[in-house]
């Protein structure tokens, strides 16, 4: 079938048609035609549920007769209270929950985060942000930005902002000379110094645990707390 639809990451003249799902069934989806496929991605890693999950239907269904949306603006709502409750009780050091959209505006919204604070508290000049080499943090402006995986991003440099950029221990991917262990310490070292010397940074962004979009690229054990320790040191927001 033929597709009215701008598919995103697709480059469409290799598509001259796409399999049609019309229904899904916990870790199955279904084609019109019948046959089932594994949903191996999870559609992307947000169905972890699985699909048509009764439990999560159900619930739908009996909210949306009650109440769909109210806005949170000088206002709140049973729901929204219910949920970032238990999301903070989950959370040890958390205490309050900012609803957003989806993963790249999460990370917009981190980042706007970063600088109110630091604006708040009369650290103007802290403005600047870290990131990691090959990370990936989205598709919006901010998040091509933050996490630049050069194929994705290379053409919308225009409208992206600097942002220093530090190695990252890929054991797939070991400049000559290095063992792994050598190398994570370099990448740390390199990170130390650039908080270290500059202090207009305002936050270091990484994804947690591993480097997905950008290679599935698992960090070393520990890594990713050296790094948070650091930011305490220096003074830096970490997300
Ligand atoms: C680590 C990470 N951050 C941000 C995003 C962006 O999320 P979304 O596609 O919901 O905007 C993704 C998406 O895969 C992701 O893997």
């Amino acid at each position: 079938m033929g597709s009215f639809v701008w598919h995103p990451y697709t480059q469409m003249k290799d598509w001259p048609k796409f399999d049609v799902i019309s229904k899904g069934k916990g870790m199955w989806l279904y084609d019109i035609h019948g046959n089932a496929m594994m949903d191996g991605v999870a559609s992307m890693w947000c169905n972890v549920w699985g699909h048509s999950n009764k439990e999560l239907t159900d619930s739908m269904i009996k909210q949306t007769r009650k109440l769909q949306h109210s806005s949170l603006f000088n206002l709140t709502n049973n729901r929204a209270e219910e949920l970032a409750e238990k999301l903070v009780k989950l959370a040890p050091g958390m205490h309050r929950v900012f609803y957003s959209d989806d993963g790249s505006t999460a990370m917009e919204i981190s980042a706007k985060m970063a600088l109110q604070y630091w604006h708040n508290i009369g650290e103007k000049k802290k403005t600047k942000f870290v990131s990691l080499e090959n990370g990936y943090h989205g598709d919006t402006a901010g998040t091509m930005s933050l996490g630049y995986v050069p194929s994705f991003f290379s053409k919308f440099k225009p409208m992206l902002f600097p942002v220093l950029r530090m190695p990252s221990p890929n054991g797939y991917r070991l400049p000559k000379g290095y063992s792994f262990d050598e190398y994570q310490e370099f990448c740390l070292d390199k990170i130390e110094q650039t908080l270290a010397k500059n202090d207009n940074i305002a936050a270091f962004v990484m994804e947690s645990g591993a480097q997905i979009a950008g290679g599935v690229v698992i960090y070393p054990k520990g890594f990713q707390k050296k790094i948070g320790k650091m930011c305490k040191k220096y003074n830096v927001y970490s997300y």
